[in-house]
């Protein structure tokens, strides 16, 4: 097979050995291949519809690329540097096996709608795989948050003890999260899925092209309606990684409160084995690794977001190689992506949860001081006062070193008269959840609810 250039014919010198290195793209970019042969044969297939090429082309078209997509489902493909990028070596495979035919199939088309096409297909694929994981991962928080829409914990702001929440409840906040995550996906789906083929270089085809049929062909919703503006811009891209960086950036958030509630500080939860890793020199220790890996590679997609933008900033209208450089921080953003949801969906359903940890730790913090300040307003007590009143309160509570509930009505009644034995009602963590009856409240069978609702919604 002949290596030469498909464009050497104006070069009087072959390329520098460091620059062909450095300008090919094949050993990252032939992971688009599967779809840039799908590209090829809805190209291929509207040129004979429009009689560019004749039907014999088309069909010769098709049987080599069936060939080829053999050849590199088998690992048998051989890619070679000196062609550059996964376009010019299928198209060169291409041209060995079925001759003049293979060489009509660039007729009316530029490597330039043909890249942009190709990853646009790549990421539109990508983006579904993506949306399937983030639901098995909102299937594990509702089967968790289940189990736990009674169990009381400490909600906290600032980290400190600030109100009881139930454990379901605090689940369902990222329940929440990667039900926005999914919807941003969505919607940037609809954008990446535009067909660019039929812009040619930068300025449309002289060609009788027909981009319709095109678009049908491969699914796309339509066709990006500027032939510069299609071969250029990466927006579709940066927006996906953007996307991927706000899910990251969630369960980063998550990973972090599993690595504090695991640690033996706190002993919420204990993640499971197969998660965690030991120390090479500390006996004793179970480290949460996973959830550590997920906080770090977030700023590994935070960076892949940074360096699409930079790369799109300095751009003139309209293709440059600069766009070359999208595939690697996108491919690791998807990359990343899978694996962590995937891994994150299994390692939830791993988790214990030590229900008496987290119940001692309510007790600990004063949680149910709103709840006695409430208590007084409901008697007519203006709720400025009703905190300065509780807030003497704990400062008597902490000095003894017990809880509001453990205070007698007499020790209550130096900080107001109002209060009655009913109080300790509403002192205990549950009483205080079961007051948060309304939508988005904590009660448990508010939680209940949401979890319900939540699962039909789910389908
Ligand atoms: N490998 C190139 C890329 O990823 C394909 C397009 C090359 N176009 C060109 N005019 N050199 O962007």
């Amino acid at each position: 097979m002949s290596k030469d250039k498909v464009w050497s014919g104006r070069f009087s010198e072959p390329v520098d050995a460091l620059v062909k290195r450095y300008t090919a793209s094949v050993n990252f970019d032939k992971r688009l291949a599967e779809f840039d042969i799908q590209g090829s044969l809805a190209h291929a297939s509207m040129l004979a519809a429009q009689n560019i090429i004749s039907n014999e082309d088309l069909a010769s078209i098709k049987s080599g690329m069936a060939e080829i997509l053999d050849e590199i489902r088998a690992g048998k493909f051989e890619w070679l540097l000196d062609l550059e990028d996964v376009h010019l070596n299928i198209e060169k495979r291409l041209t060995d096996k079925v001759g003049d035919a293979g060489k009509r199939l660039h007729t009316a088309r530029s490597r330039n709608d043909q890249v942009a096409t190709d990853v646009r297909l790549w990421l539109r694929a990508s983006v579904d795989d993506i949306l399937d994981l983030i639901k098995k991962l909102q299937l594990s928080i509702l089967d968790l948050a289940e189990q736990h829409a009674g169990t009381v914990m400490p909600g906290f702001t600032h980290l400190q003890v600030a109100q009881p929440v139930t454990f379901g409840h605090h689940l369902m906040a990222y329940f929440e999260m990667l039900k926005r995550d999914a919807g941003r996906l969505q919607d940037c789906r609809k954008r990446i899925n535009q067909l660019p083929l039929g812009a040619a270089a930068l300025a449309g085809s002289g060609y009788p092209v027909d981009r319709e049929l095109v678009a049908k062909t491969l699914g796309f919703d339509g066709v990006c309606e500027n032939s510069l503006d299609a071969v250029s811009d990466r927006d579709f891209a940066i927006e996906f990684t953007a996307a991927a960086a706000l899910i990251m950036t969630h369960l980063s958030r998550f990973s972090e409160e599993l690595i504090l509630w695991s640690s033996p500080r706190f002993g919420f939860v204990d993640i499971a084995d197969r998660y965690c890793t030991g120390s090479s020199i500390m006996p004793q220790k179970k480290n949460p690794d996973v959830p550590e890996l997920v906080r770090g590679k977030t700023g590994r997609v935070n960076g892949n977001l940074v360096a699409l933008l930079t790369l799109m900033k300095g751009q003139p209208l309209a293709y440059n190689k600069d766009n070359q450089e999208d595939k690697e921080p996108l491919f690791d953003t998807v990359d990343t992506l899978l694996d962590t949801l995937t891994i994150y969906a299994d390692m939830l359903r791993g988790i214990k949860v030590n229900k008496e940890a987290m119940r001692s730790a309510v007790l600990e913090g004063f949680a149910t001081a709103t709840d006695l300040a409430d208590y007084l307003v409901k008697k007519g007590v203006p709720f400025r006062d009703a905190h300065e009143v509780v807030a003497k309160a704990v400062h008597h509570a902490e000095a003894k070193g017990c809880d509001l509930a453990d205070l007698k009505l007499e020790e209550l009644h130096k900080f107001s008269k109002l209060v009655e034995k009913d109080v300790y009602a509403i002192l205990t963590p549950e009483g205080s959840l079961a007051t948060r009856r309304h939508i988005g409240g904590t009660a448990p069978e508010q939680v209940k609810k949401a979890i319900a609702k939540a699962r039909k919604n789910l389908g």
